[in-house]
């Protein structure tokens, strides 16, 4: 059978490869709401027009109604032969009100109609993970709020550098996540133009009003050039950009959390809820959630890469390889809400283990900087010169396999008689990162006056939202 939609011009139906090869409707379906929604209000438009009678709208639009409820009440049948949602939906409704079905078409094509679909199924993703965001820099601002003062080593190099505290380092993903989030949000303000009624490309000799479609479906305003709207879909690959971007940083922390729960850091303890035992080693309890947050960075980069590379040598205007960005939207972005949800609920759970820490943030050297600064703040020396001298302190330390506050004040003095006692009142990790009050340290105080910023913010937020 040759196809209803173009018959005209064809004698014969396709090559079943060629069905196989061409068909959108597995995972197009997806768009159902989408597609419905578009051309609920492409007919009512054209019924205000006057390009169709008031009487043949409110038919078209019942019947989409009933296409509606027959998808989510799972009656509908979809067909491959009918190729994707757009037509599958189309026909459906010529069964269920006959020839005045064919009126819905009139102004606009699948090229106009597939890129509102997309476009709409995308703003609703960015809205849904803006809020997932959301949530999450709400739970790490509280966990930083209460371990605002617990002690663990800082690292560069993944070697033990300066103490810091567990709050600030938590509250170092809130900055990551907070500028996550106003990507999302910036995407969504760029996107948030109507295609529909650019039709297959060229726009329509019919008097639509595309301000008005625009408008019923929540867009700020038409796409302002046609050959653009029906043929870029630089929209889905900013929000997967952003998606990439914001799976960078869950993985970085999922990161550090599958290496803080190892046994030879001990650095955290993770909740039942969100690890798995192993069916051979009953001693373990693994941190399979961060593992799979990590995992998931890599097919949401790929679907990011697939459509920039599906999409560079296309020209103007829709070819249909554009057909292929949908799959890698919908793998992506989910799975990108599962990671943060997931994230989220480790985060409310994981409590840290203070005295492990603790011990941590101590060894290593870690307070030999505040060694060198107290060199120089109390003895006056040049910075460069403090550092020498710690530099040979903490030699002494190593060969006698001992912490610096562990050295005898003789042992200090040999080095740079100016010490003091009083020295030993900066050694130790807890008055290292109390003194760390310059803007954006470390010190409980600066952690618990932005974990509550934040908190506030995201309250004040949330009230305006209602
Ligand atoms: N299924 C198509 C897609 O996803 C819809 C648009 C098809 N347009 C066309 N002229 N073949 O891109």
């Amino acid at each position: 059978m040759s196809n209803r939609m173009w018959g005209g011009r064809f004698a014969e139906g396709p090559d079943a490869i060629m069905e196989e090869i061409n068909a959108s409707i597995d995972f197009d379906r997806k768009l159902y709401r989408q597609d419905i929604a578009g051309s609920k209000a492409h007919v009512s438009m054209l019924a205000s027009q006057g390009i169709v009678s008031a009487e043949d709208a409110e038919k078209i639009a019942q019947g989409l109604d009933t296409i509606l409820s027959e998808i989510e009440g799972g009656t509908f049948t979809f067909s491959r032969a009918l190729e994707d949602i757009h037509m599958n939906i189309e026909a459906r409704l010529a069964e269920l009100i006959g020839p005045t079905a064919g009126r819905l078409h009139t102004g606009r094509s699948r090229n106009d109609q597939v890129a509102t679909d997309f476009r709409l199924w995308v703003r609703d993703s960015l809205d849904d993970l803006e809020a997932q965001v959301t949530d999450l820099m709400q739970a790490l601002s509280e966990k930083a709020e209460e371990h605002a003062a617990v002690v663990m080593p800082g690292f560069t190099h993944l070697q033990s550098a300066q103490p810091v505290t567990f709050g600030h380092h938590l509250m170092a993903y809130v900055e990551m996540f907070s500028r996550d989030r106003s990507r999302l949000q910036d995407a969504r303000v760029r996107m948030n133009e109507s295609p529909l009624g650019c039709a297959a490309l060229a726009g329509t000799s019919f008097p639509i009003d595309r301000e008005m479609t625009a408008a019923a479906l929540g867009f700020d305003r038409p796409t302002a050039n046609s050959l653009d709207g029906v043929s870029d879909r630089d929209f889905a690959i900013e929000a997967l950009a952003d998606a990439s971007i914001c799976a960078m940083h869950l993985s970085r922390l999922a990161e550090e959390i599958v290496i803080w729960c190892s046994a030879q850091f001990g650095f955290i303890k993770l909740s039942d809820k969100f690890s798995t035992g192993s069916s051979i080693m009953p001693q373990k309890k693994n941190p399979d959630a961060a593992e799979l947050i990590r995992a998931k960075t890599g097919r949401i980069y790929g679907a990011l890469n697939s459509l920039l590379v599906m999409m560079k040598g296309l020209p103007l205007t829709y070819s249909k390889d554009m057909q292929e960005d949908k799959e890698q939207a919908f793998d992506a972005l989910p799975n990108l809400s599962l990671a943060l949800a997931a994230m989220t609920g480790m985060m409310r759970d994981l409590e840290p283990n203070v005295k492990t820490l603790k011990k941590a943030a101590g060894s290593g050297y870690s307070t030999a900087t505040d060694l060198a600064d107290w060199c120089v703040r109390v003895v006056g020396m040049p910075f460069r010169d403090a550092h020498h001298v710690t530099g040979a302190l903490v030699k002494i330390a190593v060969d006698k396999g001992v912490e610096l506050h562990r050295l005898t004040l003789e042992e200090m003095q040999s080095v740079e008689p100016k010490i003091t006692d009083d020295i030993y009142s900066v050694l130790s990790v807890d008055k290292s990162v109390r003194s760390r009050v310059s803007y954006g340290g470390t010190s409980p105080v600066n952690v618990r006056k932005q974990s509550r910023r934040w908190l506030k913010q995201l309250e004040r937020e949330q009230k305006t939202e209602k």
